[in-house]
Order: structure tokens, then C-alpha cells, then sequence
């Protein structure tokens, strides 16, 4: 059976160098103990050489990464193989508050390819702002995907990629919302996995693993993942509490 996968989103937190090392430390106690998950944390680029360590059972991300490849004149930019060399492996790519931001989808092509070329993973997040009654997110979600991984279509690279639908209104609400719903996270899933198969061909795209986040927490894990129809969670909020973060991992650890 293949490993669930849980990536932890900690976007501008926490405040201290002191305080990331204990919430990895934290996180690294319960993961180590699980047979079926692969916990990736994706902190602030600033604490990854403190939590960089060779062999550990928490895989490295990152939040976003230059489109420039190597070295460079570009201020304030971080190259995938900076991060590589940081024994980083997977790289978030897309999320909405990049979007929001100004990121647009021929820049998260172009990191999607930097990223592939110094051997990256990739999260690329999708996900439509708002869902009306006429079906015109899906259409947003399959436009999101094909522009960002406009030509990446072998083999090779489809194993290297993870596709995270977050629909944008579902994040951040805290898990207090009355939305949670992993039927019409499943119905997305089956879509999603459709516009992979036909990028990637059949069998590379069906094997592409797609996650999903918005307000996952310990209570609605079970059911994202047994009912959604997807292999793993994309945490934000909820990956800075240990307490929760800890059930999270351990119930995704228990679901066949
Ligand atoms: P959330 O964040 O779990 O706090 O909703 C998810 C994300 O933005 O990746």
C-alpha cells in the first residue's frame, strides 16, 4: 500500500529559530513511530539549516523558489539547487498566497522546471477562489494544471510531482467551517487525476498522488482520506499545533 502523505505548510511561522527546532523536534517524535506516512515539513527558508538534518524520518520542503536556476543577480531569490543542497526535496509550488500575490501560472511552469531539473519534488497546489453552480471551477482547476505543467509529460517527471487541490475558499478557516466535505473533494480528485492521465499518459499520470488542503484537522483527516478519494493532506494552521499536527500523522498512519 502506498504511504500517505502529509506536508506540513507552516507559511510565516513560527517567530523563533528556537521555536522551529521544537516543533520539528516535536513532529519528528510521532512521525518517527509511523510505518505508513511520509511527513514532509515545508518551514520559512531561514530555519532549514537548523533542521536540516541527514537522516531523519521528516522529508524537508520548502515554501517557493526562484524561477532563476543556480546562481545569480537576483535579489532576494532562492535557486532550487540552493535548496537541494540544503537537503531540501520537495518545493511548494502555486499555493494561493503566492497567486494572490502576483504569481501567475507561466512563472509556476517556470519553477515547476527549475525545480524538476536540479531534482526536486514538487506540491503544486490548485484550487478555484470560488465554487458557483455552474461547473466553471473545474474549468479553472484543469486550466491551473495544464498551464503549470506545460512540458513536463514524461514518465520521469510525472513521479516527481504532487498535485495539492486546495479550493481557496476552504483554507484557513480554523476546521470551524460547515463545508467539510470529502464527497466533493473526491468528485475534484477523480478530475484532477482525468487531466493527469491525459498529460502524462495512463499509467504515469494515474500513479501522480494528489493531496488536499483547506482546514485539515484531526477530525476531518479520517474522512478526507478515506472518502476523498486522496493519498495525503496539505496541513497549514493546524501543523503548528503539536498536540494536533500528532494526530493528524497518527490517524493518517491508520487509514488503509
Ligand atoms: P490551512 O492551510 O490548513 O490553515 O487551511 C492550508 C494551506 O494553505 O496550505
Amino acid at each position: 500500500m502506498a504511504k500517505k502523505i502529509i506536508v506540513a505548510n507552516w507559511k510565516m511561522n513560527p517567530k523563533t529559530s528556537k521555536e522551529a527546532v521544537a516543533l520539528f523536534a516535536g513532529s519528528l517524535k510521532v512521525s518517527s513511530r509511523l510505518r505508513n506516512v511520509e511527513t514532509v515539513i515545508c518551514p520559512p527558508d531561514v530555519y532549514l539549516p537548523s533542521l536540516s538534518t541527514k537522516k531523519n524520518s521528516i522529508i524537508l520542503g520548502a515554501q517557493n523558489v526562484s524561477e532563476q536556476s543556480g546562481i545569480g543577480p537576483y535579489t532576494g531569490e532562492v535557486s532550487a539547487e540552493m535548496l537541494k543542497n540544503l537537503g531540501v526535496r520537495y518545493v511548494i509550488i502555486g499555493h494561493s498566497s503566492r497567486r494572490e500575490n502576483g504569481e501567475t501560472d507561466d512563472s509556476i511552469n517556470r519553477k515547476i522546471k527549475s525545480c524538476l531539473k536540479a531534482g526536486l519534488k514538487i506540491v503544486l497546489c490548485v484550487g478555484e477562489k470560488e465554487r458557483g453552480d455552474n461547473g466553471e471551477f473545474i474549468k479553472v482547476v484543469e486550466t491551473q494544471l495544464t498551464r503549470a505543467l506545460e512540458g513536463t509529460k514524461d514518465e520521469k517527471d510525472a513521479r516527481n510531482i504532487i498535485i495539492a487541490y486546495e479550493p481557496v475558499w476552504a483554507i484557513s478557516r480554523g476546521g470551524k467551517f460547515a463545508s467539510d466535505d470529502p464527497d466533493a473533494v473526491f468528485g475534484m480528485s477523480i478530475f484532477i487525476k482525468k487531466t493527469s492521465t491525459s498529460i502524462f499518459g495512463e499509467k504515469a499520470g494515474g500513479r501522480v498522488p494528489i493531496i488536499y488542503g483547506g482546514s485539515a484537522t484531526a477530525k476531518n483527516t479520517k474522512d478526507f482520506l478515506e472518502k476523498g478519494g486522496v493519498r495525503g493532506l496539505l496541513v497549514g494552521g493546524k501543523s503548528l499545533d503539536l498536540k494536533e499536527f500528532g494526530e493528524i500523522l497518527k490517524i493518517a498512519d491508520k487509514v488503509k
